[in-house]
């Protein structure tokens, strides 16, 4: 099966064309980021105008590079959340567009539960029950995956997901937008150990996440005792590498610390990792460090940061498992637990 799949749930318009849920064949991604770093986060309204502009185009790049014409598609698959409402809008609308005038079917997928899948996507067999960890600048948690589409929860975030921590800790660095692959890469320079940081607890939930104490924590350290954000940094750039470094390894050793607990505790027998921070090659490296023996799967290159190839991927999986697509009343939502997905 053909299935084109289309993202736009956030400040990528993205498509791609994929075969029978795995094969990619093109993987088109215009990213927004270039303006957004003015604004130090995504601009919503602005990021709804620049879909609209690209998206025809994006698609007819992804059908071009796969070598195909739309007579040759069998499915179109689309994020319908979560994300801001504007883009989302303009990504089910464009879906359901072309599935009338193609004659195709539709179906909306999950946005989150697609970054799982794009983990999955990078193996031949897959490992079940396994440990399900998505880490993006909106989400972080934890589930237990006895199939695709069968989740349980079992740990997230109380306050800051971990992408939107590594943004807000780049901002009081004076790093630009995404945060991410800046501080990534200032770390290089400086030594995880020079800051005792710790990332929070939350009482009674041993799997679950809290950023927001770590992430003050940093901001005081940067810009002074009570200062704010606006406050002027009082570290050199050597000094700002220890702190990049020390934030960066207190919070993924964190998240791989809890995740090998859920992992243990659950009986699973595999972990798939994906979203936007999974394409940290320190996380990667640290989490093989950590979790010796575990087959542990991360997404392929390119599948990491929001991408439609994830989208189509997952689409074709759902077409299959409800033996039919959506239908054209089908509503974006700004929302979506993982574990009704
Ligand atoms: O999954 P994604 O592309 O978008 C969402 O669905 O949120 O994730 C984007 C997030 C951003 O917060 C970005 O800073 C983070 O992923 N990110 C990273 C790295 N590369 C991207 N965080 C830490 N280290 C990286 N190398
Ligand atoms: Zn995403």
């Amino acid at each position: 099966m053909y299935v084109l799949g289309i993202e736009t749930t956030c400040d990528e318009t993205a498509a791609a064309v994929v075969v029978d849920g795995k094969k990619i064949l093109s993987n088109v991604i215009t990213s927004q980021s270039d303006f957004h770093q003015k604004f130090g986060g995504v601009f919503p309204e602005q990021s709804s105008r620049q879909h609209v502009e690209l998206l025809i185009p994006v698609i007819e790049q992804a059908l071009s590079q796969a070598s195909l014409s739309h007579q040759q598609l069998n499915l179109i698959s689309v994020a319908k959340g979560p994300g801001l409402m504007g883009p989302l809008l303009i990504g089910l609308n464009a879906a359901k567009a072309l599935a009338l005038a193609w004659g195709l079917p539709f179906i909306g997928v999950n946005h989150v539960e697609a970054h799982l899948y794009a983990a999955l996507m990078s193996t031949e067999e897959w490992i079940f029950p396994a440990l399900g960890i998505v880490l993006s600048g909106g989400h972080t948690f934890m589930v237990l995956m006895h199939s695709v589409g069968h989740y349980e929860l079992i740990g997230t975030t109380v306050d800051d997901a971990i992408g939107e921590a590594f943004d807000k800790v780049a901002h009081f660095l004076g790093l630009g937008y995404p945060g991410g692959p800046a501080i990534e890469s200032l770390a290089k320079q400086g030594d995880s150990a020079r800051y005792d940081f710790k990332a929070g607890q939350v009482k009674g939930k041993p799997l679950y996440f809290s950023f927001s104490g770590l992430k003050t924590n940093v901001l005081y350290t940067v810009k002074g005792q009570n200062q704010n954000k606006a406050s002027a940094s009082i570290l050199d750039h050597s000094e700002k590498a220890h702190v990049a470094a020390s934030f960066q390894y207190t919070a993924f050793m964190d998240i791989i610390h809890k995740s090998l607990q859920a992992y243990h505790n659950f009986g699973c027998k595999a972990i798939y990792v994906g979203g936007g921070v999974s394409n940290s090659q320190t996380l990667r490296q640290l989490f093989k460090k950590e979790a010796k023996n575990i087959p542990i799967f991360w997404p392929d290159p390119g599948l990491s940061l929001d991408n439609a190839a994830m989208i189509a991927g997952l689409g074709y999986q759902k077409y299959l498992k409800a033996g039919g697509g959506d239908p054209f009343s089908l509503q974006p939502m700004t929302r979506i637990p993982i574990h009704s997905s």
